[in-house]
């Protein structure tokens, strides 16, 4: 299993890694990995995707009056992205497989005056997600976990959400990624995601490639592929 890196976890990395050596002897469940995750990662700032479609959004008077602003962020996790759409004015419905990202955002929500109000929470499984219409989807390095069997239907259900003008932003791992080739997993070439693009303006783009730590201290290669589009029709 594979998650990002960020410059700022020095000292979480540490203490990641301490959990993982202290865990070492059993066989770490899914969720037990997510949970270190959510620990981990709840303070960290919203990724630059979703702060990019809400600076498009706002620069065209988004979310207000006649557009109070729908947004569905697909899993979730610990909410970094969800409460910077709940700050920004947005409704948002955030989902996730795992209960613990749930209870992790909707506590963290609850402690901003007026973001729990405003916040919709689902879990379950991408599989089953029907994404309801929406303004804007953000898909922050979730979508790599979508088998390439289900990848295509997940991609047309949140391309049949969006309306003309809405926004798909996003962070994928790309096909020189480390986890390229991972049973489960799905990253395509860069080219491949641009063609799945074909029915957006791309308003921002980013292909990164770099050996790091990811966000729970372990070695990784990360192909990472940034997009924000606008649907055109
Ligand atoms: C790397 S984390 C990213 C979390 C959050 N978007 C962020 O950037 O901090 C990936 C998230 O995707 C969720 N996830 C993975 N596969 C899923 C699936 N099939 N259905 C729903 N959520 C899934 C995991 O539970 C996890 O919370």
């Amino acid at each position: 299993m594979s998650d990002p890196t960020e410059t700022a976890a020095a000292d979480a990395t540490a203490d990641a890694t301490a959990d993982a050596t202290t865990a070492a002897a059993e066989p770490e469940t899914d969720s037990a990995y997510w949970a270190r995750y959510y620990a981990v990662t709840l303070e960290r700032p919203a990724w630059q995707t979703v702060r990019k479609a809400i600076e498009l959004f706002a620069a065209e008077g988004r979310p207000a009056g006649s557009h109070p602003g729908f947004a569905v962020d697909l899993g979730c996790g610990g909410g970094r992205d969800a409460r910077a759409l709940l700050r920004a004015g947005w409704q948002v419905l955030a989902m996730d497989r795992e209960s613990e990202a749930i209870r992790v955002l909707e506590s963290a929500a609850a402690t901003e005056r007026g973001l729990g109000e405003r916040l919709s929470t689902a879990t379950g499984d991408f599989a089953d997600f029907e994404v309801p219409a929406c303004d804007v989807v953000n898909a922050s390095l979730c979508l790599p976990f979508v088998p390439r069997d289900q990848f295509d239907g997940m991609w047309r259900r949140i391309v049949a959400a969006l309306p003309a003008g809405g926004r798909f932003a996003a962070m994928v791992f790309g096909d020189h990624d480390a986890s390229a080739g991972e049973e489960g997993m799905t990253c395509l070439s860069p080219d491949e995601f641009r063609g799945l693009l074909g029915g957006f303006e791309i308003e921002f783009w980013t292909e990164t490639e770099e050996d790091k730590p990811t966000a729970l201290g372990e070695p990784h290669h990360f192909h990472l592929v940034e997009f924000v589009a606008r649907k055109l029709a």
